[in-house]
């Protein structure tokens, strides 16, 4: 009996070192201590040792029980820590994390905002509407017959029936004063469609920024002073501008603005070919026919409209000489401007 003991041991001693899995330990763990494992056995074969000497050697095999189950336990929070290692291991917990790019706003946005801010400075509300429309809201209600040679300045993308993506941002004009009565005062931020082919200067696809003001007693001297505010704040205090007569259907009379060239400040040079002056929007007052549109009577009411072309003027502020850098979406481009 006591000799077994000793076998016992030995045999736990040889295999406890070679533990160095979790199997392997569970494996010893029900060879020594399970119901049907060694130490079980030699409890069993207890009862059949004489009297007087079963409370010694049932001492000892408890004593072998506990070193045993400790040894076991031992081993087993080793295996733990090392689980634990070989986890960090595959994990270099020193590597930099994935850096999070911080995005930043296009710069069209950037100036379609500060154009918007600086009309609602002045009180403009921003309105919205759709890109496709109507031949109605587009053409006609802005007093664009059919026939009219003018449709032609304003090309256009037909779609089916009578629908077509909308070539500039005036049919908001109808649409807004077709639902709300003066005093008006509005800016129409949004997306145009025209067929032009891609250059420089040209695409088939831009942004307009459109204003209308009507109300009791408006004149041109209110169309000249809200534009040359709006320039001065643009461009900055020492801009000027002037106004020359043109032709809009849905104003009358017309006229486009220029401000002083934005890169020579008007001594000429290659940005403005020379003479000084830029281009930016057209505006006039609105025509009779264009209130009429908006059961608005014009006997009692007149105000004026302009549109002007974000892409052009986000080209000047920033002295980008292509149209097409801001369609491409190219981020070394885009990235200088947040
Ligand atoms: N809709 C005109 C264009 O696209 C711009 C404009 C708007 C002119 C309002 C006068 C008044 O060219």
């Amino acid at each position: 009996m006591e000799d077994k003991l000793v076998q016992i041991q030995n045999e736990f001693e040889q295999d406890i070192v070679q533990i160095n899995t979790r199997d392997t330990l569970e494996a010893c763990k029900i060879k020594f201590l399970g119901r049907k494992g060694q130490l079980s056995q030699i409890f069993k074969d207890l009862s059949n040792v004489p009297k007087d000497k079963k409370p010694l050697l049932g001492q000892k095999i408890n004593k072998l029980k506990i070193k045993i189950q400790s040894e076991l336990d031992k081993k087993e929070k080793q295996l733990g820590q090392g689980i634990d290692k070989s986890n960090t291991g595959d994990m270099d917990i020193t590597l930099p994390s994935v850096k999070k790019e911080l995005g930043s706003a296009h710069p069209l946005t950037l100036v379609i905002d500060e154009i918007c801010n600086l009309f609602i400075e002045m009180g403009f509300l921003i309105v919205e509407g759709p890109e496709i429309e109507t031949e109605y809201y587009n053409f006609e209600a802005l007093n664009i017959p059919l026939e009219h040679p003018s449709r032609e300045a304003f090309d256009t993308f037909y779609l089916h029936k009578n629908y077509l993506l909308r070539s500039h941002t005036s049919p908001v004009q109808i649409r807004y004063i077709e639902k709300n009565k003066p005093p008006v005062q509005i800016l129409v931020p949004g997306k145009v469609y025209r067929p032009d082919a891609t250059d420089a200067s040209h695409s088939y696809m831009f942004n307009q920024i459109e204003g209308l003001l009507i109300d009791k007693g408006i004149t041109l001297a209110h169309l000249k002073g809200v534009l040359s505010v709006f320039a001065k704040k643009l461009f900055g205090p020492k801009t000027k501008t002037r106004f020359r007569p043109h032709f809009f259907p849905f104003t009358e009379p017309s006229a486009e603005m220029d401000v002083s060239c934005t890169a020579c400040s008007g001594k000429g040079c290659r940005v403005c070919g020379q003479n000084g002056w830029l281009e930016i929007l057209g505006a006039g007052m609105v025509h009779p026919a264009v209130l009429k549109a908006g059961k608005i009577n014009s006997k009692e009411y007149s105000g004026f409209a302009f549109g002007m072309g974000v892409e052009r003027i986000a080209m000047l502020k920033y002295g980008v000489d292509d149209i097409r850098l801001f369609f491409e979406n190219d981020l070394r481009f885009i990235k200088q401007f947040g």
